[in-house]
């Protein structure tokens, strides 16, 4: 099953067909709104308490008062993959919004914030995550609150499809000649035994596997940098590699149709990989390295 059948709205359980929005809705003409995707293993979460977290710091940055506590929010998305019976490998979309008002720019009043959730089948990419992916460089044209996971994700789309019509996974973003992050994931630069990565300021979002990727980090005696890596750095890298709750630790071995060193994936991506294995609990299904 591809979308499984009940969806959460508000604090309801409907059938996804049931679930309806009129046009004039925050969400939908402003992107007044954000969201989150959490990653399932055979139907248990993965790293719930910290989407959670970041979903209400996402909200609290613009402003939307959630109607209910983490703590019950967190019930109820576990009743979600309960409702469904979800025991596969998969994940779940999650949106808040500022909710249904006529459309006018100013804060509506007397609105309640539209939320719904949704989960959805998604296997492993056991290919990728062995042979590794290739991306490209293109412009970073996002704002300036990209910790904020908002609903605005037109530079992000546009520069995945970039990535894409080139045969490629995913789309390094360049601001001022370093790399922040991709258009869905996290990135990092592995040189000389050490990690490299974007700062966590407001240029990237604070990625929920980034953090375990620092905490691997720091388990396997492997420095962990928060200084940015220059578009330069990657012709002399080590390693690169991405993060994200759906692509997980993903080995970039080509960047602008180069080869990253040998273009195989590296021995400190492999360790990472294999700590997040460890991590999430995946017992079969796991990467094969010969
Ligand atoms: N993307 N950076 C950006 C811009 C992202 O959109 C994401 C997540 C990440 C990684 O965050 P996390 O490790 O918490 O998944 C970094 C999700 C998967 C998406 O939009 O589909």
């Amino acid at each position: 099953m591809s979308g499984y059948p009940i969806v959460l709205s508000q604090d309801q359980f409907l059938h996804r067909d049931k679930l309806t929005y009129p046009f004039e809705e925050r969400g939908l003409q402003f992107g007044d709104g954000v969201y989150e995707v959490i990653r399932i293993y055979e139907g248990k979460y993965y790293l719930l308490q910290e989407h959670v977290d970041r979903l209400y710091r996402s909200v609290e940055a613009i402003r939307i008062d959630m109607p209910y506590s983490k703590e019950k929010f967190t019930e109820l998305l576990h009743e979600l993959l309960e409702k469904n019976d979800m025991k596969a490998d998969g994940k779940v979309y999650l949106q808040v919004t500022r909710g249904s008002a006529l459309r006018d720019h100013p804060f509506p009043t007397d609105t309640v914030p539209n939320i719904y959730a949704y989960a959805s089948d998604q296997a492993r990419n056991l290919d990728f995550l062995t042979n590794g992916v290739s991306a490209l460089i293109t412009k970073d044209i996002r704002w300036e609150s990209c910790y904020i996971k908002s609903l605005n994700l037109l530079p992000n789309v546009l520069a995945k499809q970039e990535a894409r019509e080139n045969g490629c996974f995913e789309a390094l973003l360049e601001k001022a000649g370093v790399i922040t992050e991709c258009s869905s994931s996290n990135a990092y630069l592995v040189k000389d035994g050490k990690i490299y990565t974007y700062p966590a300021t407001n240029r990237i979002l604070h990625g929920c596997v980034r953090m375990r990727v620092e905490q691997f980090a720091k388990d396997l005696n492997i420095p962990f940098i928060e200084e940015a890596f220059t578009v330069e750095d990657i012709d002399t890298a080590d390693e690169v590699f991405l993060s994200s709750s759906t692509a997980e630790v993903m080995p970039i071995i080509s960047v602008d149709g180069k080869q990253v060193n040998d273009g195989k994936p590296g021995p400190i991506t492999r360790k990472l990989q294999a700590a997040y294995e460890e991590d999430a609990n995946i017992v079969d299904k796991k990467i094969s390295v010969s």
